[in-house]
């Protein structure tokens, strides 16, 4: 696991951690990290073609990213497990991943493993903090009995996702298995309002749009309310005193923008002999049926390396969250582009390297764990270089 950057973060606990026993850290108030957008090209830098409005919102947008939020503007409502988005995406630049100890922590019932899951009162986030200046705490019910950490996942790309249309994602599904290569793989149905759409974004692809993301982020980790949207995904008012919306209109364009032209995490262009073979024995083990390495975009291929469907990789006494659409093990398969750069893996970091992570395939993963079991040393380690390449 990377260590963080002892700039960004400080640790600190504000009262006591709710029943998921999960350190965490916090930024100091007023510590503002905002060296100056990284231009085109870099990483953290927007995507090329960006006009100069859009470069003015970027940077905006990227600077609320970076703010510290505060009770006066509204920070808490109790929710809280940070004050900034950069409190947790952050690794190596803005934008970027976050450490194991930022995990964020679901809680819910599964009558001790026998199932059926049910959520408790209160639903699934666990806030990790308990802000001094906030009289209540959230606190899980002594019914919960299975806990899910999060990973902090990078947020590269996002609007090359959210271009990718529908048809392409569903194309590849294969819900009875028709094939027989034991690899199913689901589209995230989710209902906005009685519509369906398709679910692209967090680990369960639980959201549609990045917007939704955002104003999710903004409530759920900080306690901040965004514009209403009308899209009924999430609360638009809390119990903190502050005037909702606590984000203003512009401020929330400006960060959807931000977030919209965040550029993919760039490749190296390695020509090493072991990337190319490694490429290869990604496709010959079978990685590449549910990590495609491109989806069609409209401004060509998004190199992301998942087909965007629900897969379950997870072992057979696996418990974690349910959600309508999305039961117990299934999650997105994850995108690898920038991989080498977000350790530790899965969405709850139990991998701490790529080998680990390639290891801890089972289920529908099985055919293609064995493969890479099967694999010399050499090849493995060929295999690791180009993920890391990627
Ligand atoms: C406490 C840590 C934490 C903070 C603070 C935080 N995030 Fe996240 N972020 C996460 C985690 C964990 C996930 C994965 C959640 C899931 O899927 O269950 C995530 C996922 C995301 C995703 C989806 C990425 C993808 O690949 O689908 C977006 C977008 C995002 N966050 C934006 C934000 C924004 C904007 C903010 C600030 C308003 C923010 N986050 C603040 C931890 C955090
Ligand atoms: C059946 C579909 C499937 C196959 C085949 C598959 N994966 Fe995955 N992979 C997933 C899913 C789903 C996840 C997300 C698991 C989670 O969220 O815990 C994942 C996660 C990962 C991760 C962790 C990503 C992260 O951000 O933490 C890596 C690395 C990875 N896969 C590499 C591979 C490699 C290499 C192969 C071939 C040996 C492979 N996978 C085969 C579906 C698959």
């Amino acid at each position: 696991m990377r260590a963080t950057n002892p700039m960004n973060l400080r640790v600190a606990t504000f009262g006591a951690v709710s029943c998921a026993m999960i350190s965490s850290a916090f930024l100091a108030p007023g510590q503002v990290v905002n060296p100056g957008a990284p231009g085109i090209g870099q990483p953290g830098g927007p995507i090329s073609g960006v006009s100069s409005i859009e470069l003015g919102m970027f940077n905006r947008g990227r600077a609320i990213f970076d703010r510290d939020f505060h009770a006066s503007t509204g920070l808490g409502a109790p929710e809280i497990n940070a004050d900034s988005c950069r409190g947790c995406h952050q690794d190596p630049v803005l934008g970027g991943s976050g450490a194991l100890e930022l995990n964020v922590s679901r809680f819910g019932s599964d009558n001790g493993g026998m199932g059926p899951f049910t959520n408790l009162e209160g639903g699934q986030s666990l806030s990790k903090l308990h802000p001094p200046f906030v009289a209540l705490r959230e606190e899980c019910p002594p019914e919960a009995d299975v806990f899910e950490q999060r990973q902090t996942p990078a947020i590269f790309g996002l609007g090359l996702v959210s271009e990718i249309a529908d048809i392409d994602i569903l194309a590849n599904e294969d819900p009875t298995d028709a094939d027989g290569d034991g690899v199913f793989g689901v589209a995230r149905r989710v209902d906005v309002n009685g519509t369906i759409e398709i679910g692209k974004f967090g680990w369960k692809a639980q959201l549609p749009l990045i917007s939704d993301f955002a104003r999710d982020a903004m409530l759920g980790e900080m306690g901040i309310t965004t514009p209403n949207d009308h899209r009924g995904l999430t609360a638009l008012t809390d119990a903190d005193g502050v005037v909702d919306p606590e984000l203003s209109r512009r401020d929330f364009e400006d960060l959807k923008m931000f977030m919209k032209l965040l550029g993919p995490p760039i490749r190296t262009g390695s020509t090493a002999p072991e990337v190319a073979a490694g490429e290869l024995l990604f496709e010959q083990v079978g990685c590449a049926v549910c990590h495609v390495p491109s989806l069609p975009g409209p401004a060509g291929p998004v190199n992301l390396y998942s087909n965007l469907l629900l897969h379950d990789v997870m072992p057979t006494d696996f418990r974690g969250m349910s959600e309508p659409g999305a039961e117990v093990g299934l999650y997105r398969t994850a995108p690898l582009w920038g991989i080498g750069d977000t350790a530790p893996f899965m969405h709850d970091g139990r991998a701490e390297d790529l080998d680990g992570a390639i290891r801890s395939h089972f289920s529908e993963g099985d055919a293609a764990r064995v493969s890479y079991e099967g694999l010399s040393p050499t090849e493995q380690a060929d295999l690791i270089a180009f993920l890391e390449d990627l």
